[in-house]
């Protein structure tokens, strides 16, 4: 039985869970994929994080990575331009498939990178990209298809909700609060990605076109992070029954689509509010099964390998659909956003 051959690039703290995943967990997969799973080459800029892998190549350069004998690239690089999209792009062209957690790049050049692939016939999968262990992508690109949806409102930055959740337990600073989710490794490199609501605006982007079947549109969210949020705000809120969240809101109105990312008051005890520290949390409003409501871990090195080996076995099944659950050249752009208060 042919195996499928899988490179990595990007050796952090992900990529040692997906080789971890694969190693401890083989057989099982093995199983689960219908062909052997192999790790046959890593990359990364950083000799020690290579040498860290057990792997028969351990490249430095994404060129060599995409000419390799891989099958499969698992694009860990980050980062919406660069070399990221680069290896992507190369190893379409080169007629290997793509799992990827980069949020920052699919938001930005999905639709471009989905229409490669499909051209090629490959697989890009970025089941990682969002809400780190919930499967939201999955079941917004293959389960709810027939359903309509009307929206999506997510808690999709954990870094923030624990912020809030923190700020709100404790009655500390936000600035405080900060420094202790950055020790903890929940923000990203740059912390203002996650405060100012970017990254939410990253997964916003991707749940919407999903949801919607329009081509990912980062400039047309409204995006206004939790910076100025004070511990008053927060219990000022709290008697009168509500917490505040930082929500992305995806919402088909009579006038077009619009996008929100923002601290919003959020009913207490409803699903939403009572997502607590690092989890995110997904509500999706359907109009013949839903609502639904998804939570789970968002970030960390377990929920969010778990994402990559789903999507590998899932194409190793032979999984190779549409990017956003619709042929990319029917991908219809998003309408004007509409003026503020639709
Ligand atoms: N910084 C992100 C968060 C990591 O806090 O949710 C996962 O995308």
């Amino acid at each position: 039985m042919n195996a499928m051959k899988i490179g990595i690039a990007g050796l952090g703290t992900v990529g040692g869970g997906v080789a971890k995943g694969l190693r401890v967990h083989g057989e099982m997969l093995d199983a689960r994929a219908g062909t052997p799973l192999e790790l046959v080459a890593v990359c990364d800029r950083d000799p020690a994080k290579r040498e860290a892998f057990d792997a028969p190549a351990k490249l430095d350069d994404i060129k060599a990575l995409a000419a390799s004998k891989a099958d499969l690239i698992v694009e860990l690089i980050g980062g919406e331009n660069g070399a990221a999209p680069m290896l992507v792009e190369e190893a379409l062209k080169a007629g290997k498939h793509v799992v990827t957690a980069n949020k920052a790049m699919m938001a930005r050049h999905g639709a471009r990178l989905a229409a490669l692939a499909e051209k090629n016939g490959r697989a890009l999968k970025f089941e990682a990209a969002v809400a780190g262990g919930i499967p939201i992508v999955k079941s917004l690109r293959e389960s709810l298809i027939v359903n309509g949806i009307k929206a999506v409102r997510g808690i999709l930055n954990g870094t923030c909700n624990y912020i809030l959740t923190q700020m709100e337990a404790t009655g500390r600073s936000f600035d405080d609060v900060l420094k202790d989710a950055q020790a903890l490794g929940y923000a990203e490199a740059d912390p203002e990605l996650d405060v100012g609501g970017g990254d939410t605006a990253h997964k916003l982007a991707l749940l919407t076109a999903l949801a919607f079947g329009v081509a990912p549109d980062l400039d047309a969210v409204s995006v206004q992070g939790i910076r100025a949020i004070t511990p008053d705000d927060i219990s000022f809120a709290r008697e009168f029954g509500y917490r505040i969240k930082l929500l992305g809101i995806a919402r088909q109105t009579d006038n077009g689509i619009i996008q929100r990312v923002q601290p919003a008051m959020v009913c207490a005890g409803t699903p939403l509010a009572d997502v607590d520290g690092v989890l995110n949390g997904v509500v999706v409003n359907a109009n013949e099964a839903g609502p639904f409501f998804f939570e789970g871990r968002g970030a960390g090195e377990y929920p969010t390998a778990n994402a990559v080996i789903a999507d590998i076995v899932d194409i190793a099944r032979g999984n190779v659909g549409s990017v956003f659950g619709v042929p990319a050249a029917s991908l219809s752009a998003l309408s004007p956003a509409p003026a503020a208060g639709a």
